[in-house]
C-alpha cells in the first residue's frame, strides 16, 4: 500500500512536469506562483489514494488529481479577491502581488485547464468525470455566494451555515474521492459512500478552517489570523457564540460584527473572548469530531481492504489535529 506522503510527492512531481509558465507571462506566472506555494495537497492525495484503494494504479488518476488541485487553486485565487485576503500559504496573495484583473483571468484559465485534463481519459470516463466536476463546481459557486451574502445578514442560522460550507468546501473533498473511484471503475455504491466519507470530512475540514482562522498560530497558519472576524463572516463559532451568549454578550457580538474598524486588533480580541466564554470554542471542536466520526462510518459500506479503511480512518483522525 502506498503511503500518503508518497502520493503527495508523486503528485508534486507530476504537477511540476505538467504546469509550466509560458507567454503571456502575466497569465501563466500567477498560476505557477500559487501552485508552487504548496499547500497540503489534501484533495489530489485523496483522489490518488481512492484510485489505488479500488485496485487501480494511482498513475491513472494523476490527471484527474491535477484537475482537482487546479480547480481548488483557482477557487483560492478568486476567494482571496472576494475575502480581500492579504496572505495565502504564508505568502502574498495573487491579487496583491499582481492585481485583481490578473487574479480573475489566471483563475479562469486554471478552471479551463482543469477541464482540459479530463480529455486524457476515454469518452465514457471523460463524461463521468466531467459530470461530477461540473455539478461540484456550480455548488462551490453557490456556497461562495452564500458565504459573501451572509457577511451582510444578521439572521443566518446554523443550518444555513452548514448548507453553505457543504457547498463551498465539503462537496469538493467528496468529489476528489469520487473521481478517483470513477477512474478506478468502482461500483456506484462505492462511489456514493466514498463521496459521503469525503464530504463529511470536508465539513469537519471547513469547521476546523474557521476555528484556525481565530485560534490558529499566525506563524503556522499561513493566512491572516482573524481574517474571518475582520470580514464579519458568520462562522459556526460566531453563530454558536451568539446562540449561547448572555443577552449582553449577544448585543456586544452584534455590535462588533457590524463595525469595520481601521485597526481591528481590539475587535478580534473582544470576539475571541466571547467565543471562549460562550463555550463556542469547545462546541466547534466537538462538531469537528462529530463530522469526522460520521465520515468514518461511511467506510463500512465500501468494498476496499481493511488495511485501506484503516489508512483513510487514520488520515481523517490526523486532520483533526492539523495546525495549517
Ligand atoms: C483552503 O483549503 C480553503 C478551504 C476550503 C478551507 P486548504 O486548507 O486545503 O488549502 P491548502 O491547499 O492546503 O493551502
Ligand atoms: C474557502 O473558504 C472556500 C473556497 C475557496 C471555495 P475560506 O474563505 O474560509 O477559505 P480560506 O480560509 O480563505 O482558505
Ligand atoms: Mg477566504
Ligand atoms: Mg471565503
Ligand atoms: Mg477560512
Amino acid at each position: 500500500m502506498t503511503s500518503l506522503d508518497t502520493f503527495r510527492e508523486e503528485f508534486i512531481h507530476y504537477l511540476h512536469e505538467k504546469v509550466t509558465s509560458k507567454e503571456p507571462r502575466n497569465l501563466y506566472e500567477p498560476i505557477t506562483y500559487i501552485l508552487e506555494l504548496g499547500g497540503k495537497r489534501l484533495r489530489p492525495v485523496l483522489t490518488l489514494v481512492t484510485c489505488e484503494l479500488f485496485n487501480t494504479p494511482f498513475q491513472q488518476a494523476l490527471d484527474a488529481s491535477l484537475a482537482i488541485e487546479l480547480f481548488h487553486n483557482f477557487s483560492l485565487i478568486h476567494d482571496d479577491i472576494m475575502d480581500n485576503a492579504p496572505l495565502r500559504r504564508g505568502k502574498v496573495t495573487v491579487h496583491e502581488k499582481w492585481d485583481i484583473n490578473t487574479g480573475i483571468l489566471s483563475g479562469d484559465a486554471m478552471l479551463i485547464l482543469a477541464y482540459q485534463l479530463f480529455e486524457n481519459y476515454d469518452p465514457i470516463t471523460f463524461q463521468q468525470l466531467a459530470k461530477v466536476f461540473s455539478k461540484t463546481a456550480i455548488e462551490v459557486c453557490e456556497g461562495q455566494q452564500y458565504d459573501v451574502d451572509f457577511e451582510e445578514r444578521e439572521d443566518v442560522t446554523i443550518e444555513e451555515y452548514l448548507h453553505m460550507i457543504n457547498y463551498k468546501t465539503a462537496v469538493l473533498v467528496g468529489a476528489a474521492m469520487t473521481i478517483g473511484a470513477i477512474v478506478a471503475r468502482a461500483t456506484k455504491i462505492s462511489q456514493e459512500n466514498i463521496f459521503e466519507f469525503g464530504r463529511n470530512l470536508g465539513m469537519a475540514f471547513q469547521l476546523q478552517d474557521d476555528y484556525l482562522d481565530v485560534f490558529g498560530d499566525p506563524k503556522l497558519f499561513g493566512k491572516q489570523v482573524g481574517g474571518d472576524i475582520i470580514s464579519n463572516k458568520k462562522t459556526y463559532l460566531y453563530l454558536t457564540a451568539h446562540k449561547n451568549a448572555s443577552t449582553e454578550a449577544q448585543k456586544e457580538l452584534e455590535h462588533l460584527f457590524s463595525i469595520q474598524p481601521e485597526n481591528p486588533e481590539d475587535k478580534i480580541e473582544a470576539i475571541n473572548r466571547i467565543f471562549e466564554s460562550s463555550g463556542a470554542k469547545l462546541k466547534t471542536q466537538a462538531e469537528i469530531k462529530k463530522y469526522t466520526d460520521k465520515a468514518i462510518l461511511f467506510l463500512e459500506n465500501i468494498e476496499i481492504t481493511a488495511e485501506g479503511k484503516k489508512q483513510l480512518t487514520d488520515f481523517a483522525k490526523l486532520l483533526i489535529y492539523r495546525t495549517i
